[in-house]
């Protein structure tokens, strides 16, 4: 770990205190789990911030991430491990895998583990779940994050299709979140993206980021303190998730898109402050407000838009 300064920003009893101290050794950091969050500082950009993620076993806990090779799962890989985190990376393709592997320990000395695994197979979701109940290298923050969405509404896709969705986004994060329950030490984190989907009407994509956000919400009361869990709900973002899914995406207009980068920070500050349900950005914060108030028709209407 670098001694670079850093503000420290304690949220702890409701209380908001900034300070700056040197960037701490992962000893000191195990002291302020749950109640610190890092702010780097930089002259102009105070947007950097993260939760300090270790297990009780006084080191530096390893983040392990599905879908980590592309869009929003990257991105959590390039802002903890900025900040010293030892990470795993998990999906298909292993040379983008391991090409942001190399990139990331050598630039801030951190363990990179890359681990394959195609997680619709059985095969594939064991290896990660094996990985997850190492305890000789914990991993203390799972970050569910692997994910993709159908070209059309219920009906028009066929049930295999559908069953993958279904698995990919709740069997999945479910099994996972399993095995890390059963391990975790005191201190830990599981992080599930969700959607702001999941707050609307909007097919069975939609109905499997609800069951997600239920869970966490549940999770998030019933496990803590020990583990913390907080379901992410982006609205848009600039990933490659609507390219992979054919989607026509002309219709959104330019202020409805967030960038990875920003959803990622904003739920890693909501993640720290022990939230179970991060909503990135004030636009899709009203919105959701909305979507919950209106009738189900103009629910719909409007959550079917940008497919
Ligand atoms: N982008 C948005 O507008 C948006 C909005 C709300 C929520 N989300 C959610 O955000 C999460 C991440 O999506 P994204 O936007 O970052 O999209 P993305 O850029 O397409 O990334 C999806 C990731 O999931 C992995 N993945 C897909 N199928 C997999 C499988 N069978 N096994 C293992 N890994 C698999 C992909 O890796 P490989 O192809 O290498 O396996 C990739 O790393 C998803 O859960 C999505 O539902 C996205």
């Amino acid at each position: 770990m670098s001694t670079e300064d850093v503000f420290l920003t304690s949220t702890y009893a409701g209380k908001v205190m900034h300070g700056v101290c040197l960037r701490p050794d992962p000893h000191t950091v195990n002291r302020f789990w749950g109640r610190w969050m890092l702010r780097p500082r930089q002259e102009s950009d105070h947007d950097l911030v993260v939760s300090v993620s270790v297990g009780n076993d006084g080191g530096m806990g390893y983040v392990l991430i599905t879908g980590a090779s592309s869009g929003l799962g990257a991105e959590f890989a390039r802002q903890l491990g900025a900040y010293g985190h030892h990470l795993v990376l998990v999906a298909r393709d292993v040379h983008r895998l391991t090409s942001l592997a190399d990139e990331l320990s050598s630039r801030h000395q951190i363990d990179v583990e890359v681990v394959a695994a195609d997680l619709l197979t059985e095969d594939g979701v064991e290896r990660v779940t094996d990985r997850l109940k190492n305890t000789s290298s914990p991993v203390t923050t799972l970050i569910n994050n692997a994910g993709f969405g159908l070209p059309g509404w219920f009906g028009d896709s066929t049930i295999e299709a559908e069953q993958d969705q279904l698995r990919i986004l709740v069997e999945v994060p479910m099994r996972l979140s399993y095995a890390a329950l059963q391990v975790m030490p005191h201190g830990s984190r599981i992080l599930n993206v969700a959607s702001t989907a999941g707050f609307t009407p909007r097919g069975t994509y939609g109905a499997a980021k609800a069951w997600v956000i239920s869970f966490s919400r549940w999770a998030n009361v019933h496990y803590a303190p020990r583990v913390h869990t907080t379901a992410v709900c982006p609205g848009f973002v600039r990933t490659e998730f609507h390219e992979r899914l054919g989607a026509d995406v002309s219709g959104i207009p330019s202020w409805m898109w967030l960038d990875s980068a920003r959803v990622v920070r904003e739920a890693l500050s909501d993640a720290a402050k022990d939230r179970g349900v991060s909503i990135p950005s004030k636009r899709f914060k009203a919105l959701t407000a909305l979507s919950r108030i209106l009738p189900d028709k103009a629910a719909t209407r409007l959550a079917g838009r940008g497919r």
